[in-house]
């Protein structure tokens, strides 16, 4: 497999400047076997770099891409060669209406697949204006919106849609699939299942969850598999909270102090610069995010806390027409684990835990997302009603 650097590469990455940067491995798997194929890369800020996922699906004799990804040399060679065995890639689905990691991808990947049809969550924004589609690299003469226009394949596939909530500046809305034949339902960022060992992803660099690992800016970056899990773990807390309780940034006169020390004095190690100082009781806090022999399924934290504070009642919805898919088996969500099961008991256990929790978390790990979401009601930014714009 070639797997050099020029194939890996993603000119685009200054329009969203996230780690890793100009390069971006992919790693290409087959969820179901001839029905289903993820390639994930690595994406974050400051070495927090979590797996976003894109899949092919197979609907009869064709493919349909969801959750578009910058479209490297490496991955359009995979898909080719699927291509090749099951037939085009007809359709291109772009089914939520906030996440910028899902749309960066999307003109590139459009104009790879130039014969595609492109269908978008409605909904869709662009920051600092509203500004045509064709402006934005997406063709509107081949773009469809979702519900607006219908939904790709009915045949195989039942679309199901989570909001729209009014987040302020933009909505949060994505529609997700449930692709009869495989009973999956694929989802972007409703819900997460997550492991307590790092993804597949990192063997081909393990650098992020190096850096992370270690107590303070003068440590070397070594490599264990105790010191990938350690990594791994923080990832988890800081891609979940922010801001995570048990963690505090160190005076300034402290980081200066313990970096650039001799052999850190690279790019690699940010030059010993390591503004983090893990407090006891950390690994604990991790601990209830991951599941230890299965994935933990669970709502991300931070959507939980950012978008849903006020639109509970919009995700129960949403997870009650979920219940009823007949044969539902597993999820596929765009960020963490592939596939992990998801049946009925699992969607009823879920439920029973937000009944059983207190929606609108403010302490612990959660207070600075808490603190934040007051923050933003407070100068107006978010409205106190998020579900009110979109009942009239
Ligand atoms: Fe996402």
């Amino acid at each position: 497999m070639n797997n050099s650097a020029s194939e890996q590469k993603w000119k685009w990455w200054p329009l969203l400047p996230l780690y890793p940067y100009g390069r971006r491995r992919t790693i290409f798997r087959e969820l179901v076997p001839n029905q289903i194929w993820s390639f994930e890369q690595l994406q974050g800020i400051y070495y927090v770099a979590v797996p976003v996922r894109l899949l092919v699906i197979r609907v009869k004799n064709e493919l349909m891409i969801i959750n578009p990804l910058p479209p490297t040399g490496e991955l359009l060679r995979e898909i080719d060669l699927l291509q090749k065995k099951i037939g085009p890639v007809k359709t291109i689905v772009l089914p939520t209406a906030s996440g910028l990691e899902h749309k960066i991808g999307l003109p590139a990947l459009a104009r790879a697949f130039p014969n595609a049809k492109i269908w978008l969550c409605p909904g869709q924004w662009s920051f600092p204006f509203q500004l045509p589609f064709d402006w934005l690299g997406i063709p509107s003469n081949r773009t469809n919106i979702l519900l607006a226009d219908g939904f790709p394949h009915g045949d195989d596939c039942e679309w199901i849609s989570l909001g729209p909530i009014d987040i302020g500046l933009a909505r949060f809305q994505e529609i997700s699939c449930f692709h009869k034949p495989t009973k999956s339902l694929l989802v972007t960022d409703a819900l997460v299942g997550i492991e307590d060992t790092p993804p597949e992803l990192f063997n081909l660099d393990p650098t992020p969850l190096l850096f992370h690992s270690r107590e303070k800016g003068s440590e070397e970056l070594i490599d264990s598999p105790i010191a990938r899990r350690k990594g791994w773990l923080r990832l988890v807390l800081f891609a979940s909270y922010l801001k995570p309780e048990k963690l505090e940034i160190p005076k300034i006169k402290e980081i200066l102090e313990n970096s650039f020390k001799p052999k850190m004095r690279n790019k690699r190690s940010h030059f010993g610069i390591y503004p983090f100082a893990w407090q006891k009781g950390w690994e604990l806090s991790a601990k209830k995010l991951v599941g230890e022999k299965t994935p933990l399924i669970q709502i991300a934290p931070v959507i939980e806390r950012l978008v849903f504070p006020r639109g509970k009642k919009a995700f129960i919805a949403w997870l009650n027409k979920i219940e009823s898919l007949k044969g539902i088996s597993s999820l596929i969500s765009a960020h963490y684990s592939g596939k992990v099961r998801f049946t009925t008991n699992e969607i009823r256990a879920l439920k029973v835990k937000i009944d059983n929790s207190n929606w609108e978390k403010t302490q612990g790990d959660f207070k600075f997302l808490s603190w934040f979401d007051q923050k933003l009601l407070d100068i107006g930014i978010v409205p106190k009603n998020p579900l009110k714009k979109f009942s009239d």
